[in-house]
């Protein structure tokens, strides 16, 4: 194979010229241009790891991760070819093909993406996939508490493997054990103990990346700029192939509980305290809510059924609940359980790496920062019954979500906010349009979330509040703003700076990647 990594310097500055001209005057490869490409990666990669349209397993490969049936349609647009590397070198060599021939690459590692952008384009667009799914290793070292995970790997495998290895180590990520490392470690990752322990990004202390000038570079060879962007930036830095993280200790029993409350017996009141307890609980103590016609609260305890109850009594008395509301398990029973609702699901489900297509829908988000007064929560629990209705997830930060710096890491929803919401509206058939309830909902909260910027959550991507225009072969960074700060607030000026230092050319682009802001002296 060819010596991709160790490229001669001059053959890089030839290549690297070479695309930096190319894309003032290219938009789209030319066929010739993709023909070229796909002979390369078959110089380079084993064939049977690389899936054309051609290939009668292709679409099957293609969907194997999708979710949402709205991003599979006769008419979305798809990739030329879905690459499947199983090591470094075979991610290195799609790089350096795809900036030779001018061809981008999306990275694919769950393909939970909501709006579809890891293995779809919005608009007409000649790339290749790059599915990350065969690297998925997961290494514990239980003595340091560390592990070094690929970006390829499920939440589900990363939960089952660690606590299989160590039952006294656990890792604070998402609720969902499907979702794929990759995407939602370079989001930030929200999840049941982040107000114990932070966020994903919060515990990662080393990465590997697969940069634009396909080099491979751990942490010690990443400028300072780019480990800090990778960790929650929203990727599109470069192809993060591995993850070096703190592990952290639970307690041998955690105690969950689901207690639900109608309208009638108190939710509103309920849902108005809790706006501002929740961020101001123990970190041990996490409680969010589902809210529908009535509200959901689950909470996740890591400690033992008599002091939740105990600390309830004493601060949420509203709730009600009481030791029959317990379910003690471990702490990797509880990543199941939380999904499940029963104690019985056994530990193997978190390793089912097979999605299907299920119901369309649609996700928006916000953060709150103020608490809503009772008054209109009294006025949002009927949007619940109006047609097409949804939910709203609660998620309470405070804690050590809250307590790290928002410049520490591009997630810089942290000081003051109290709690995330996501809306989501989920319809059937097949219609590819969400019902108007979640657009309405979203104008009818705007006074009352966050605001200059009105914040909202990466990982819950959602194209309507703003899509990258191109400028001169680079996204421009006035065109990135109106998304950029939703996401990163002031953060994303130093990551549209550090994009221009790492990838000037704006070789991975999407509708919403981060732009390169190049100063010009
Ligand atoms: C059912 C469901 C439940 C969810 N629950 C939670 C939750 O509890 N908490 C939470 O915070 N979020 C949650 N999410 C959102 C989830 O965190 C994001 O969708 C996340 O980006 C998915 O990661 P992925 O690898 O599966 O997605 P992908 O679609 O593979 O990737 C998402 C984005 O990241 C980029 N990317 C992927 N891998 C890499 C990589 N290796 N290097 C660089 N860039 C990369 C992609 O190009 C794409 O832009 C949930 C999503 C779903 C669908
Ligand atoms: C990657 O796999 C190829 C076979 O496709 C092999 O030749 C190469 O040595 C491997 N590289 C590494 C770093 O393991
Ligand atoms: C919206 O969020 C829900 C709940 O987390 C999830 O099941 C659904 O897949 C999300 N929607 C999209 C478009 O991914
Ligand atoms: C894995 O999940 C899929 C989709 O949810 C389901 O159809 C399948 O039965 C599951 N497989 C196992 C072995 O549980
Ligand atoms: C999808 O649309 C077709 C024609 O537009 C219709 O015949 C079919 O019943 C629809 N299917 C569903 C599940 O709504």
């Amino acid at each position: 194979m060819l010596q991709l990594a160790n490229m001669a310097p001059s053959t890089h500055a030839a290549v690297l010229l070479t695309v930096c001209l190319l894309a003032w005057y290219m938009t789209m490869p030319s066929l010739a241009a993709s023909g070229e490409f796909l002979q390369c990666l078959s110089a380079n990669i084993p064939t049977q790891l690389v899936v054309t349209p051609s290939s009668p397993s292709f679409d099957s490969v293609l969907v194997s991760s999708i979710r949402n049936p709205m991003f599979f349609t006769p008419t979305t647009v798809r990739p030329l070819c879905i690459v499947m590397p199983t090591n470094a070198s075979h991610v290195q060599a799609v790089v350096l093909c795809g900036r030779r021939h001018d061809v981008r690459v999306r990275v694919r590692s769950g393909g939970h993406d909501y709006e579809g952008l890891s293995y779809r384009s919005e608009r007409p667009e000649t790339f290749a996939v790059v599915d990350l799914a065969n690297l998925r290793t997961v290494r514990i070292n239980r003595r340091a508490a560390t592990a070094w995970v690929d970006s390829g790997a499920t939440l589900g495998e990363l939960y089952y493997t660690v606590a299989k290895a160590a039952p006294e180590l656990a890792f604070p990520a998402g609720v969902c054990p499907s979702v794929g490392v990759g995407g939602h470690f370079s989001g930030g990752g929200m999840g049941m103990m982040m107000r114990k322990y932070g966020l994903p990004v919060d515990n990662v202390i080393d990465a590997t990346l697969v940069d634009a000038n396909g080099r491979l570079l751990d942490k010690k060879a990443m400028k300072r700029d780019l480990f800090w962007a990778i960790r929650g930036g929203g990727g599109n830095f470069g192809i993060v192939l591995s993850w070096k993280v703190k592990l952290v200790r639970v307690p041998p029993t955690v105690t969950f509980f689901n207690i639900r409350k109608s309208v009638d017996q108190g939710a509103v009141n309920a849902v108005a305290k809790w706006q501002t307890l929740a961020p101001a609980l123990p970190d041990e103590l996490s409680i969010r809510v589902i809210v529908g016609r009535d509200a959901l609260f689950q909470s996740l305890y890591l400690g033992s059924c008599g002091e939740l109850v105990r600390t309830m009594s004493r601060l949420f008395p509203e709730l009600g609940m009481r030791r029959a509301d317990c379910r003690e398990m471990s702490w990797l029973q509880s990543t199941v359980y939380i999904n499940s609702g029963d104690t019985k699901t056994p530990l193997e489900t978190l390793l089912n790496r097979t999605t299907s297509l299920s119901t369309f829908s649609r996700n928006k988000s916000d953060y709150v920062k103020k608490a809503i007064t009772k008054d209109l929560w009294e006025k949002i629990f009927p949007w619940f019954n109006k047609a097409g209705a949804g939910i709203i997830l609660l998620e309470p930060h405070g804690g050590r979500v809250g307590s790290i710096a928002d410049t520490a890491t591009p997630y810089p929803h942290r000081s003051g906010v109290l709690y995330n919401i996501q809306y989501v509206a989920f319809w059937t058939g097949n219609g590819t349009d969400a019902p108007n309830w979640i657009k309405d909902i979203y104008d009818f909260m705007e006074p009352f979330v966050s605001k200059n910027p009105r914040g909202a959550y990466v990982n819950y991507r959602d194209l309507d509040i703003g899509e990258n225009t191109v400028v001169g072969g680079v996204t421009s960074y006035e065109s990135g703003k109106a998304w950029g700060e939703k996401y990163f607030g002031g953060n994303f000026k130093r990551l549209a700076i550090t994009k221009g230092k790492v990838d000037a050319g704006d070789y991975f682009r999407n509708e919403q990647s981060v732009p390169p802001l190049v100063s010009r002296k």
